[in-house]
């Protein structure tokens, strides 16, 4: 199954997808998490990224598009993917459906305060990318994953400003690829205030799986 999750920052889309990777059989590709391992590495893409994601803007759709369709080429793409975080804009999604047919767009919805809240508290592994949170999904360890042993820490574009600007970012150039797919006819809406429990299982049956 070819699936994109979209939504504003902090909607869950990572906590969902690693949550049901397993039961599709199919990987999770983040751009963010991408981008986030090439500014570790140091590689000339992070240099090149670094500063554009600490202030909450969007990486180049050329630079984007060209880093997906390399990604859906690897053999684990094959039979399916979750779009965790691509495309963003209109022209990424334009070009995404010159080389791949999505199946089902899932729409996220949840309230900006919600959302603030999320952001706010995001702890996450530099390993293994797990979210947590400092106050409901705390490490039993403080600063250590409780899956991996990795070091668990604030993202750079976790701070108030720039959640401000990514929120922004969301209603000005990706908000209206909710129109652009349901236009198609492929986009099933999921409400995701509630618990990730809870919110897996909706997932479940707005998919019928
Ligand atoms: P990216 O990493 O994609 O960030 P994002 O879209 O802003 O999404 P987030 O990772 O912030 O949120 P999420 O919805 O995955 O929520 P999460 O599950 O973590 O992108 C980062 C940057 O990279 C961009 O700003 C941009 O610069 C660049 N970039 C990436 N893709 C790009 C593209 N296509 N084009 C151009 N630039 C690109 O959850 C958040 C928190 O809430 C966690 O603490 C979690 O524990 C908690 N939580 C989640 N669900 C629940 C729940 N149901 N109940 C309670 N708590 C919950």
């Amino acid at each position: 199954m070819k699936l994109i999750f979209l939504g504003p920052p902090g909607a869950g889309k990572g906590s969902l997808a690693v949550r049901v990777v397993d039961l599709l059989g199919v990987p999770q590709i983040s751009t963010g998490e991408i981008l986030r391992s090439a500014v570790a590495a140091q590689t000339p893409l992070g240099i090149k990224a670094k500063a554009i994601m600490d202030a909450g803007e969007l990486v180049d759709d050329g630079t984007i598009i060209e880093l997906v369709k390399e990604r859906l080429e690897q053999p684990d793409a094959q039979k399916g993917y979750i779009l965790d975080g691509f495309p963003r804009t209109i022209p990424q999604a334009k070009a995404l459906a010159e080389f791949s047919a999505v199946d089902k767009v899932v729409n996220f919805d949840v309230p900006d305060n919600i959302l603030l809240e999320r952001l706010g508290g995001r702890r996450v592994c530099r390993m293994c990318n797990f979210n947590f949170h400092a106050v409901s999904l705390k490490p039993k360890v403080e600063g250590v994953c409780d899956h991996c042993g990795g070091e668990v820490y604030i993202r750079d574009d976790d701070m108030p400003e720039a959640i401000q600007k990514r929120l922004e970012v969301y209603r000005a150039k990706t908000e209206p690829l909710i129109s652009f797919y349901r236009e198609q006819g492929v986009v099933v809406d999921i409400t995701a205030q509630n618990t990730v429990d809870e919110v897996v299982e909706l997932f479940k049956k707005v998919m019928g799986l």
